[in-house]
């Protein structure tokens, strides 16, 4: 059920499943209900009780709780995405002051609780450019500019033909290297394609997949999106799964669905445990090499859905903890505004990267966050 733009004054004993308010107020408190599930995005419920329901894995995005009260409820995989939370209280306990103790009480490294707990990968996606001696001047260059960054993890995704030289450029640097893509099955007649082991044998830790260019012009689907991805963990690899509407979605008005769809498709069948170990690149199909960015308010949008979506499959804890980054016509003029906001940590970067001055510009972005 869908509620767009509505006054709210009564809820109680309700089934509410699968519920979405947006943009709406809820005057009233609400008991004794089944809300699991449910979404609220943009909403008022400053003030609002919330008594005895049913709140498993519901997600709150960009709310006003100010002041609102949560009193024996479920709220297991719950997930609250910037929202305003001063003076809201669970079971009695002020929120804000409780996150405020475990702040300052435990080492960042413990908590999953924001931003600045997860890692900002920056990784320049090659695509079809660059050969060896180009890709190793590329990189001798790139590496002096970026030798004293510590806080972002920095990747080049080059051509398999680049693969061999770019690992002995960056050997012993903070410069990690991603393959484009990687076939599903271990080995076999496959003409052309190369395995996940294959990538891990050589030394190369990431893997892009499902890139738009790899869906739109050789017919990849979330299916084989789904396959390679636990092939590359297999492998041991780290997958960074590129998800995005196209234009005529967007304009749609279906943005959420279809990212929806490709999260819960490829990641299928997939444990908290490995979808830890991926990274996952928002970047919508009309941003990408196209010169238009989406705004830092677009990408932090789908961006935070994406952390709720992974908040409903696996848990707030596993959500909060996946590093999402935003791709799409990222350069060193706009980094610093995309990589600020609070669900996006970092970015996979085309046209830029290959410009070491760039690159690092959009690096060093990303160290400030
Ligand atoms: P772009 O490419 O930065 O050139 O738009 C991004 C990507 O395709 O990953």
């Amino acid at each position: 059920m869908n509620i767009v733009n509505e006054k709210l004054s009564l809820i109680s004993e309700c089934n509410s499943e699968d519920l979405r308010i947006e943009r709406s107020r809820l005057c009233c408190d609400v008991e004794e209900s089944t809300m699991e599930g449910s979404v609220f995005k943009r909403t008022q419920l400053c003030g609002a009780g919330f008594i005895e329901n049913d709140m498993h894995g519901i997600g709150l995005q960009q709310c006003d709780l100010h002041g609102a009260g949560i009193e024996r409820c479920d709220l297991t995989g719950a997930a609250l995405v910037s929202c305003k939370l001063d003076g809201m209280t669970i079971d009695g306990i002020n929120v804000q002051e409780m996150m405020t103790f475990y702040k300052n009480n435990f080492k960042k490294e413990n908590t999953t609780m924001n931003k600045a707990t997860r890692k900002a990968i920056i990784a320049g996606n090659w695509k079809m450019n660059k050969t060896r001696p180009e890709a190793k001047a590329l990189l001798d260059e790139l590496k002096g500019m970026v030798a004293d960054v510590k806080s972002v993890e920095i990747v080049a995704c080059v051509p398999f033909t680049n693969l061999e030289t770019a690992l002995a450029a960056t050997e012993g640097t903070n410069i990690k290297i991603g393959a484009e893509n990687c076939h599903f099955e271990k080995s076999g007649a496959f003409t052309g394609e190369i395995s996940a082991d294959m990538l891990a044998e050589m030394g190369v830790e990431y893997v892009v997949l499902g890139h738009s260019e790899r869906r739109q012009y050789f017919a990849e689907t979330d299916e084989t999106v789904n396959k390679r991805t636990k092939a590359a963990l297999a492998a041991g690899l780290k997958p960074i799964v590129c998800v995005g509407e196209l234009l005529w979605e967007r304009e749609c008005n279906i943005t959420e669905e279809v990212i929806a769809r490709q999260i819960k498709l490829d990641f299928f069948g997939i444990e908290a445990e490995d979808l830890k170990k991926c990274v996952i690149a928002y970047e919508p199909v009309w941003a990408i090499g196209t010169g238009k960015t989406a705004t830092a308010d677009q990408a932090e949008e789908v961006c935070a859905f994406i952390r709720a979506t992974l908040a409903k499959l696996y848990g707030a804890e596993v959500a909060e903890a996946i590093t999402i980054q935003y791709g799409g016509s990222m350069n060193a003029a706009n980094a610093a505004e995309l990589v600020s906001k609070t669900n996006v940590d970092g970015g996979l970067i085309g046209g830029a990267s290959l410009k070491a001055a760039d690159f690092t510009t959009i690096i060093k972005a990303a160290e400030v966050g």
